[in-house]
């Protein structure tokens, strides 16, 4: 009789974790799992912080192996000098990540993504001309594609995105069903520091002050939601409301928008999101809120 091994689940300690640095690698760390595993997979350019780490944990309950990509993605930045200065560290990524539940880490090189001769761009069409589209011009495609090349390279059950890139979610959600790509788009809540700020790998780069002054960005969200919460349903008034707390930063946007669509509102509806831009301490940040549940 043979006496072929049980499949085996793919290993979650940090000791055992695999590091997959090619999509062979993937495919054949993946194909070890035993048949009808789930997978879920978190896409992340590393620096990971506890928001990254409330969608692994996430990930961990509703699926049977977790795949967390870390793949700082040249294509979405359009300033050559931040894409120099992101962050890369891969030893202390993969150490959160294998902590918070992920079974496998996905580590390409640039040219394991883009090989030579890569010609192909995701566009979607509407929801990212506005927004962080106008000020990034570029960056939505590059975000569309490689989330495409991930979707497509890890086929999870289900992918994992933040709602603090709620523009990057919603254009996430229009793509993938356009497309028909596989698995389920999750939305995860924003994670916050206990002053509202929410959490970005960005923040490290603010100094004190500057750390202080981009409080007003939640606060002036929060002040915003408190008045439609009490029926203010004017978006004028909402705005002008929020702008008075934000005169202090380099306000890029402040808008009230559908969520579906992000066209701006001028009345309040369920669902309807306060989307705010800023420039402070030099370092540029972005927030969102529901200003009324659905
Ligand atoms: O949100 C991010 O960190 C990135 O845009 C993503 C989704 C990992 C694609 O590079």
């Amino acid at each position: 009789m043979s006496s072929r091994p049980l499949p085996q689940p793919l290993p979650r300690s940090r000791e055992r974790g695999v590091i997959a640095r090619t999509r062979e690698e993937l495919r054949n760390a993946l194909g070890r799992a035993p048949e009808r595993t789930t997978v879920g997979l978190v896409p992340t350019m590393g620096a990971l912080h506890e928001g990254h780490l409330s969608l692994i944990r996430r990930a961990a309950a509703e699926n049977d192996t977790v795949v967390v990509s870390v793949f700082v993605n040249p294509a979405q930045f359009t300033d050559p000098a931040d894409l120099a200065r992101y962050p890369r560290d891969l030893d202390r990524d993969a150490a959160l990540a294998f902590e918070a539940g992920a079974s496998l880490i996905y580590a390409p090189e640039v040219a394991e993504i883009y090989p030579p001769g890569f010609a192909t761009t995701v566009h979607v069409r509407g929801v990212t001309d506005r927004w962080e589209g106008a000020s990034r011009p570029g960056h939505f495609d590059g975000v569309a594609t490689v989330v495409t090349l991930l979707l497509n390279q890890a086929r999870p059950d289900r992918a994992y995105f933040g709602e603090k890139d709620f523009q990057q979610l919603t254009m996430i959600r229009r793509m993938h069903a356009d497309l028909a790509l596989p698995g389920e788009i999750v939305g995860c809540p924003i994670v916050r520091e206990a002053d509202g700020m929410a959490l970005s790998s960005r923040n490290v780069r603010l100094d004190a002050a500057a750390r202080q002054q981009a409080l007003a960005l939640s606060r002036a969200l929060a002040a915003m939601r408190q008045q439609a919460e009490a029926g203010e349903r004017n978006v004028r008034s909402l705005l002008a409301a929020g702008e008075a707390i934000l005169r202090d930063v380099d306000l890029d946007y402040l808008a009230i928008v559908d969520p579906a669509t992000l066209d701006p509102l001028e009345t309040v509806v369920p669902g309807a999101r306060a989307l705010v831009a800023a420039r402070v301490g030099g370092v540029r940040l972005i927030d969102t809120m529901a200003l009324q549940e659905t």
